[in-house]
């Protein structure tokens, strides 16, 4: 059977990674998850005490710069390395989520990321989430799914995801976060997260989990019978 790719974007908290996650496993298919690697150049940066502001810095850092994901055989989850330490659950913390739209506005993290992202692509049957997939990683990706919710709702789940792993967040600050992040992400002029017009939108505000994945496995399938 032919495969396809597809592309997932969406404003921070609306459920991209675990809706793709799903959508990949249903398919058989490998998930890629590209904030975590944006995250993970953070990480990185903020262990180097290398500047994002700083050229040199910048050149230094992507330099020494490793970033991969394994399958973790016990949860059977992929997890995020960083020079080959498993980074997966400190790269979630509010620590990096304060700093990597920073980190994710600079042209040459981005372009080296971007040719990560498109080596990791290439035999398709891929499902990646982020914010510039559909746009810069995949313009041709077969299916482009845009997925939006409400701020209320997402800030309420990414508490729950905050505190599944032992962090306690208020939901205010939680709010501030995901709406700053909105508005750089939107905002920069390096690939800025934006809805493209070949992209179908998936508001998740009012949908269960299994319907919002349910709506692009269908929507997947129908264009994999097509080839
Ligand atoms: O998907 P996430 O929230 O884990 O992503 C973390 C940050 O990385 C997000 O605020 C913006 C940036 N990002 C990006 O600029 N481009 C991507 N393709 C993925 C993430």
């Amino acid at each position: 059977m032919n495969k396809i790719v597809i592309a997932i974007d969406g404003y921070s908290g609306c459920g991209k990674s675990s809706t793709a996650k799903a959508v990949a496993k249903d398919l058989g298919y490998t998930y890629i998850d590209s904030g975590a690697m944006y995250r993970a150049a953070t990480l990185h940066f903020l262990n180097q005490f290398l500047s994002p502001a700083n050229p040199h810095d910048v050149e230094k850092g992507l330099k020494s710069l490793d970033i991969s994901f394994h399958l973790n055989p016990e949860t059977l989850k992929q997890e995020t390395y960083l020079n080959g330490l498993n980074v997966e659950d400190e790269i979630r913390t509010m620590r990096i989520s304060n700093k990597v739209s920073e980190i994710a506005t600079v042209a040459s993290i981005r372009k080296e990321l971007v040719a990560q992202q498109q080596r990791l692509g290439k035999k398709k049957g891929v499902v990646m989430d982020g914010r510039d997939i559909g746009s810069v990683v995949f313009p041709d990706a077969d299916l482009k799914v845009f997925m939006t919710a409400d701020l209320d709702t997402r800030a309420i789940r990414r508490q729950e995801e905050l505190l599944e792993k032992g962090e306690m967040v208020e939901l205010d600050a939680i709010k501030s976060n995901l709406s700053e992040r909105d508005r750089v992400d939107s905002s920069r002029s390096e690939s800025p997260l934006k809805k493209m017009p070949d992209a179908v939108e998936v508001d998740t505000s009012n949908s269960t989990f299994a319907e919002q994945v349910g709506k692009i496995v269908h929507l997947a399938r129908q264009i994999i019978d097509k080839q």
